[in-house]
C-alpha cells in the first residue's frame, strides 16, 4: 500500500510510541489522526511538528476505552478527510499492582484500556475499511506471549497485550482478504513509561538483552510504516526487542 494521502488513525499519539509513529507517517505524506486522551499539550505539539513537515493533521480527544468515544473519533476522521485507511491500535499503559490485590474494577479498566480499545477502534475502522480495504496494526508486548518474565508484576497488562496478539491473528482471517492486521510487540523502549528508572536498573533491564541498549520509538514507528505498506504480511506478530526474546530463551 501506498501511504501518500492515505488516512492513518494512531491511538495515544500525544507522547513515546505512538507520537514518533504519527510523525513518520506525517513523513510518508499520509493524513493524520492524532487521538490522544488527556494530554492536549502532547497532541498540539505533535500536530504542530506535522504542520510544519507540510502534513495534514487533526487532533481528536477520546479515551478509547469508551465505545461511545471511538465511534465519535471515527465519525470526526470521516468528516475532516472522508475515510480511514489505516488504523494504529497503539494507545496502552501498564500499571503494576500484586495478584491477590487486583479488583475486578482493576481488571475492567486494564483490559478496558490495553485490549477492548482496540476491538471497539478495529470494529470501526474495519467497518470504513471494508470496500476499499485497509491496514489495522495493533500493539502487543514483548510481555504479550513472547516471554512474561519481566513482566510478572504488571499482570493484568500482559495478559491484556497476550490477548491483543491473539485479537491480530483472529482478525486478520475475519478480516482477509481486503484488510490486512498485524502486530508489533515491542521490548524495552525508552519512552515516559521507564521514567525515573535508576542507572543501576538501568543497566541491569538491559544487560537482558543481545543489543545492550533501549529499542527507540522510531524503530517501533518504522515497523509500523513497514507493516503498512506491506500487501503480503498478515495475522503477524512483529517482535523489535533489541534480541530480549532469543537471549532469555
Ligand atoms: N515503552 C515500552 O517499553 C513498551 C513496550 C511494549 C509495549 N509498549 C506499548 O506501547 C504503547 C505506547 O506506550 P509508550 O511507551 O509510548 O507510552 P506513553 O508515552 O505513555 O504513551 C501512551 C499513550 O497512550 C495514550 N493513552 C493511554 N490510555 C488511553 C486511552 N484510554 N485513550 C486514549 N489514549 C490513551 C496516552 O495518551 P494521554 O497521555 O493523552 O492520556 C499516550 O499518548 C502502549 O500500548 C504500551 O503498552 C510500550
Amino acid at each position: 500500500m501506498k501511504l501518500i494521502g492515505k488516512v492513518v488513525i494512531i491511538t495515544g499519539s500525544s507522547s513515546g510510541i505512538g507520537r514518533a509513529t504519527a510523525l513518520k507517517f506525517a513523513q510518508e505524506e499520509a493524513r493524520i489522526v492524532v487521538n490522544y486522551k488527556s494530554n492536549a499539550d502532547g497532541a498540539r505539539d505533535v500536530a504542530k511538528e506535522i504542520e510544519i513537515l507540510g502534513g495534514k493533521v487533526v487532533c481528536v480527544q477520546a479515551d478509547v476505552s469508551d465505545s461511545q468515544q471511538v465511534k465519535k473519533m471515527f465519525t470526526r476522521a470521516v468528516k475532516e478527510f472522508g475515510t480511514v485507511d489505516i488504523l494504529i491500535n497503539n494507545a496502552g499503559l501498564a500499571k503494576a499492582k500484586p495478584f491477590f490485590e487486583i479488583t475486578k474494577e482493576d481488571l475492567e479498566t486494564e483490559f478496558g484500556k490495553n485490549f477492548f480499545s482496540m476491538v471497539y477502534c478495529a470494529q470501526e475502522a474495519a467497518r470504513l475499511m471494508q470496500k476499499n480495504g485497509g491496514r489495522i496494526i495493533n500493539m502487543s508486548s514483548i510481555c504479550g506471549g513472547v516471554d512474561s518474565s519481566p513482566c510478572t508484576s504488571i499482570l493484568t497488562f500482559t495478559t491484556a497485550k497476550a490477548a491483543v496478539s491473539m485479537l491480530t491473528k483472529v482478525l486478520a482471517k475475519t478480516l482477509a482478504p481486503k484488510i490486512l492486521v498485524n502486530a508489533v510487540a515491542p521490548g524495552f523502549t525508552l519512552t515516559r513509561f521507564w521514567e525515573g528508572m535508576s542507572k543501576k536498573d538501568e543497566g541491569a533491564l538491559l544487560e537482558t538483552t543481545l543489543t545492550k541498549s533501549w529499542v527507540t520509538a522510531d524503530e517501533i514507528a518504522n515497523a509500523f510504516i513497514y507493516l503498512a505498506k506491506s500487501d503480503s504480511i498478515t495475522g503477524q506478530v512483529l517482535v523489535v526487542d533489541g534480541g530480549y526474546t532469543i537471549n532469555n530463551r
